[in-house]
């Protein structure tokens, strides 16, 4: 399978579960991070897998666009989805629906809610108060769902 893994992260751990994907893909799986690597040209990819993590309830800018912008060529290439988030059961599948275009969603081979982390090491200070106040969290935590990363590239290699 020749694949490029798209993400973007903002405190890491999109990163991490990319990571743990391309663990599992195999190290021929390129792994692209759309802030700091320039995108390969993705008509040599037969396989290509989004992911991104939400902030304040939307996707990072970045995604929704390589999304928007890549659509007709996505529709063609065997299409994996992901998401990190800390939110869990009909929310963070609300949060996935509305990460993603409809059509793609409808499209990929593979999808998965990867859980997430609080990072407070990482956070600004004001991410810090959110966490803190509106999420009640103050302690960086982390749940990370192996298992659902595991069957998602289970998915997207049969
Ligand atoms: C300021 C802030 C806002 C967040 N908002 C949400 C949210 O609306 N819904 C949710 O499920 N998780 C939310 N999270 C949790 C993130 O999705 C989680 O930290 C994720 O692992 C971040 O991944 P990243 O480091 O790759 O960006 C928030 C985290 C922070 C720090």
């Amino acid at each position: 399978m020749k694949g490029v893994l798209i993400y973007l992260s903002k405190h890491g751990t999109t990163e991490k579960v990319a990571q743990q994907m391309q663990n599992l893909l195999g190290d021929e799986f390129l792994l692209v991070n759309l802030k700091t690597t320039k995108l390969p040209d993705l008509s040599q990819y037969d396989t290509i897998v989004i992911g991104g993590s939400i902030h304040a309830g939307s996707i990072q800018k970045g995604i929704q666009l390589f999304c928007k912008n890549n659509l007709t060529l996505l529709l063609q290439k065997r299409l994996g989805l992901f998401l990190c988030c800390m939110y869990e059961g009909e929310v963070a599948k609300q949060q996935f629906n509305a990460a993603f275009p409809d059509s793609l969603i409808a499209h990929a081979k593979a999808t998965a809610i990867t859980g997430g982390e609080f990072i407070f090491s990482e956070m600004r200070w004001i991410e810090k108060v959110i966490v803190r106040k509106i999420v009640g969290v103050k302690v960086s935590k982390s749940k990370i769902n192996s298992e659902a990363i595991a069957s998602f590239v289970t998915s997207l290699k049969n």
